[in-house]
């Protein structure tokens, strides 16, 4: 029985397969057609079961292939595993971009239809104004530097009370605990106190956006067959136009100016702009909540490990105040707990099922050797690439939460180009380090200050909602309960958090 879940991916495909749709049959130059049993659909109802995982499924039956083509019916997807072909793909960054993709969020997520505006948006390649893309470069400064830390500031400020409930509460959802303090954390930084997210009804309505997004995204009578995701989309759209209309902007981040500036330079109206606000959320929050609910599991799991990194924090990013506060201080989370900072990143790489995307724009002839044809798909998934031990060497498959660290007991073993949790340059997540911040601050004073154990006594792993069309991290279906108690080592210790303006920066990895 196909289950709503699975219909969702269906819509998702063919929305895109609509959207760049050129009805051309396969080429002998193209990369080998793999078929799947099921003549035509075959490949569609390989994404029904899988979601995106059937990519990597497929790329795993034909490891001889460094890149095959899968017949999507409406549009092709040329499915790339090898490292090499990968940066081949970087090299044809003109002609396999990832920048028609915006047009395609801001019209099937944000729900944007008046043509005048989608040409204002596309890319000028296509013959559009390319606003997309100039508000999206607009934001890269402001999540650097001091802005970033200026948001920082913030966010610990508000995600500080939530670590606090945890010594009340008893039994609760850790997965719905890290969805609240990041939402509440997250937004406020951006919006400012006038933060539209403020209001809970606001919260719920962008999570039934949030998690209807696989009908909404087919776009095709959404107020009839997404229902629920459309309703919830317009009244956050609604909260940030009377946000805005009040002036709310005037205390909120240099992020949030940027992108109204830009988009308000461009020609956009303001009622527009708020409905490309509520897709904007998609980044700060889908992919933070389950890393930081996976870095919790990974931690809690792994006592052997989580008395090694609690020991790195006390010893290198605690100042104790003359009044006895202990404050937790993020530069030198960023660059004095270097075990810390391994295990997060092989904790990303090994979680995550990111598949950076690319349009093919023009025919490409990739690495002299596969012709791309206009109007398909190219997508490299992490799962295979991962595994590849010519990427991580012999342990690839393995959690080493020392990969990579560069010094004293293990040498650097990954590879340049094989990470892909926060995308493939020149596509680089400019988020990562506002969620590598959030992320590891809640974790590092979560775990000096509590024991968290599940209900049942077991970290056994929830099911996860394979058919989320937004996050590559795992996000769970379940609730997941546990409890937590405070460590005796802190009885009667008051907390807090230190960020230094003008640094805001970690040394990650990227693809
Ligand atoms: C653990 C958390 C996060 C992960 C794993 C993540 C991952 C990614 C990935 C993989 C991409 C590239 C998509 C592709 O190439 O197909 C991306 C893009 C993006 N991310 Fe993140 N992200 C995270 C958090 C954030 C946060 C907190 C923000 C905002 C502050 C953000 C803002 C963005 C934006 C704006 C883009 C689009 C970039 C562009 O179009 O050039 N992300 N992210």
């Amino acid at each position: 029985m196909i289950d709503i879940t699975q219909l969702l991916i269906l819509g998702a495909v063919v929305a895109l397969g609509y959207f760049v749709f050129n009805g051309s049959r396969h080429d002998p130059r193209e990369p080998p057609m793999v078929t799947s049993g099921i003549p035509i659909l075959g490949h569609m109802f390989g994404m029904l079961w899988h979601g995106v995982g059937h990519w990597g499924n497929q790329a795993k039956k034909h490891p001889e292939q460094p890149i095959i083509t899968l017949d999507m019916f409406l549009t092709k997807f040329y499915v790339i595993t090898s490292p090499d072909l990968m940066q081949a793909v970087q090299r044809n960054a003109k002609t396999l971009s990832f920048e028609p993709l915006l047009l395609f969020g801001a019209r099937n997520i944000s729900g944007i239809s008046n043509p005048k505006t989608l040409d204002i948006l596309k890319e000028i390649d296509a013959g559009g104004q390319g606003l997309g893309s100039k508000i999206m470069h607009a934001m890269t400064p402001t999540l650097v530097g001091k802005p970033l830390d200026l948001m920082n500031i913030q966010m610990i400020r508000l995600i500080q009370p939530f670590i606090e409930k945890l010594g009340e509460t008893s039994t609760f959802d850790l997965y719905e605990w890290c969805k609240d303090a990041t939402m509440a954390a997250s937004t406020e930084a951006t919006y400012g106190p006038m933060n539209p997210y403020k209001d809970k009804k606001i919260q719920d309505a962008w999570w039934d956006f949030e998690t209807g997004l696989g009908v909404l995204i087919a776009n095709t009578l959404p107020w009839l067959t997404a229902r629920k995701p459309w309703k919830g989309r317009q009244k956050v759209a609604d909260a940030i136009l009377k946000y805005l209309q009040e002036g709310g902007q005037e205390h909120g981040s240099e992020l949030t100016n940027v992108r109204l500036k830009v988009s308000m330079e461009g020609g956009l109206t303001l009622e527009e702009y708020s409905k490309l606000e509520v897709g904007m959320l998609i980044a700060f929050v889908s992919n933070t909540v389950p890393a930081m609910f996976w870095c919790l599991f990974d931690l809690y799991d792994r006592q052997k490990l989580l008395g090694e990194i609690r020991k790195e924090i006390e010893a290198n990013a605690i100042v104790v105040a003359a009044d006895g506060t202990h404050s937790i201080d993020l530069t030198a989370i960023r660059e004095q707990c270097p075990l810390l900072l391994s295990t997060f990143q092989e904790i990303l790489r090994t979680r995550s099922n990111s598949s950076p995307t690319r349009l093919v724009t023009k025919d490409t002839l990739l690495a002299d050797k596969y012709l791309l044809k206009a109007g398909n798909t190219v997508s490299m998934p992490s799962i295979p690439m991962s595994q590849r031990q010519e990427v991580w060497g012999e342990t690839a498959g393995e959690f080493d939460e020392r990969r990579y660290m560069n010094s004293g007991e293990k040498k650097d073993s990954r590879r340049a180009g094989g990470f892909l949790t926060f995308g493939l340059s020149p596509t680089i997540c400019p988020g990562r380090h506002f969620a590598s911040s959030e992320i590891l601050l809640l974790v590092a004073m979560v775990i000096l200050r509590y024991d968290i154990s599940p209900v049942g006594g077991v970290w056994k792993e929830p099911a996860k909602d394979t058919s989320s069309m937004v996050s590559i991290m795992g996000p769970i279906k379940e609730k997941f309960r546990v409890n937590a108690s405070p460590r005796k080592e802190y009885a009667g210790v008051k907390w807090g958090f230190h960020v230094e303006e003008g640094k805001g920066q970690f040394p990650l990895v990227i693809g």
